[in-house]
């Protein structure tokens, strides 16, 4: 990697969002420790990112959030009694984070995804850093932050991760204009010309959407403290970024692997049946299952 460029040490993890598509079951729980299987949603977005070299973890989280930070937290008589059981502790071991590498910010008002990712401004510091939207269930091999890391190492400045969409979805995302191609190591990196944050399907630059995993300087933390607002009212992450382009490299990054939208319900029973399929101690049972209720 060149001297120039730095290594992402730091992801930032907004999780302060309601769930309000998801009432009444995370009326008491965040929509993040809902689970797939046995590890709630912002488990794989955190495996993910210690995958992609990552360690330092940042929450922006709100009311009702604690959970997520108990989720990592050392749990004493927990582990106490699972050892006096001899049962195996070996299933908590997703959850350890080192000591002083989990840091909470709060996000007291939701005015927008650039809003609390601003909130975590102090931690991020002069670094560039990492941020996942724990919704995007990204599943590959290498995982998508991994790829895009690898990439980042070649090109520096920010990357953003994308997906093709059919036409008709673009207005729910951030879309990108879509400039020059480039195959690095077998990785097809499209320079960004342009973003725009839910636009109308006529006016959408492109299909490729903004999927919720972002490399980005920090320099964004300066455009996010003017506060300026955006579609649907909010200071919006996509409208920061896009004011970057034209003085820092600016690269998207097609993942290659599934993403499950796991923000809508269909989503998430899509996740959770392909993740149990993908399970060697369960995918019979549940491919039986799933022929049967056919
Ligand atoms: C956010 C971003 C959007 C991105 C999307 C991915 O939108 O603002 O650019 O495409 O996440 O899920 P939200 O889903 O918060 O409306």
């Amino acid at each position: 990697m060149p001297a120039e460029i730095k290594p992402i040490r730091t992801a930032v993890f907004p999780v302060a969002g309601m769930g309000t598509r998801f009432l009444p079951a995370t009326k008491a729980i965040p929509k993040e420790m809902l689970p797939i299987i046995d590890r709630p949603l912002i488990q794989y977005a955190v495996d993910e990112a210690r995958e992609a070299g990552i360690e330092q973890l940042v929450f922006v989280t709100g009311r009702g959030k604690t959970a997520i930070v108990e989720h990592f937290d050392h749990a004493f008589e927990l582990e106490a009694t699972m050892k006096s059981r001899a049962k195996t502790l070996e299933l908590l071991e997703p959850t350890r984070i080192r000591p002083g590498n989990l840091v909470a910010v709060r996000q007291q008002v939701p005015l927008g995804l650039g809003h609390a990712i601003w909130c975590a401004r102090a931690i991020v510091g002069n670094e560039p850093f990492a941020i996942f939207l724990p919704d995007e269930l990204m599943i590959g091999t290498p995982g998508c932050m991994r790829q895009m890391v690898d990439a980042y190492a070649h090109v520096g400045g920010n990357l953003i991760s994308v997906l093709e969409v059919p036409r008709e979805e673009v207005s729910s995302y951030g879309v990108i204009r879509p400039g020059a191609r480039r195959e690095i190591d077998g990785m097809t990196l499209t320079e960004v010309t342009g973003l725009v944050e839910k636009p109308n399907v006529a006016e959408a630059p492109s299909n490729l959407i903004v999927s919720g995993r972002y490399i980005l300087q920090p320099e964004v933390m300066h455009i996010l403290e003017r506060q300026e607002t955006g579609a649907g009212g909010e200071i919006q992450l996509t409208d920061a970024m896009a004011q970057m382009i034209g003085s820092q490299p600016f690269h998207a990054v097609a993942f290659a692997g599934k993403r499950y939208d796991c923000g809508s319900k269909v989503g998430f029973v899509e996740a959770t049946l392909a993740l149990a399929l993908a399970r060697p101690e369960m995918a019979a049972e549940v491919r039986a299952i799933m022929q049967r209720l056919l």
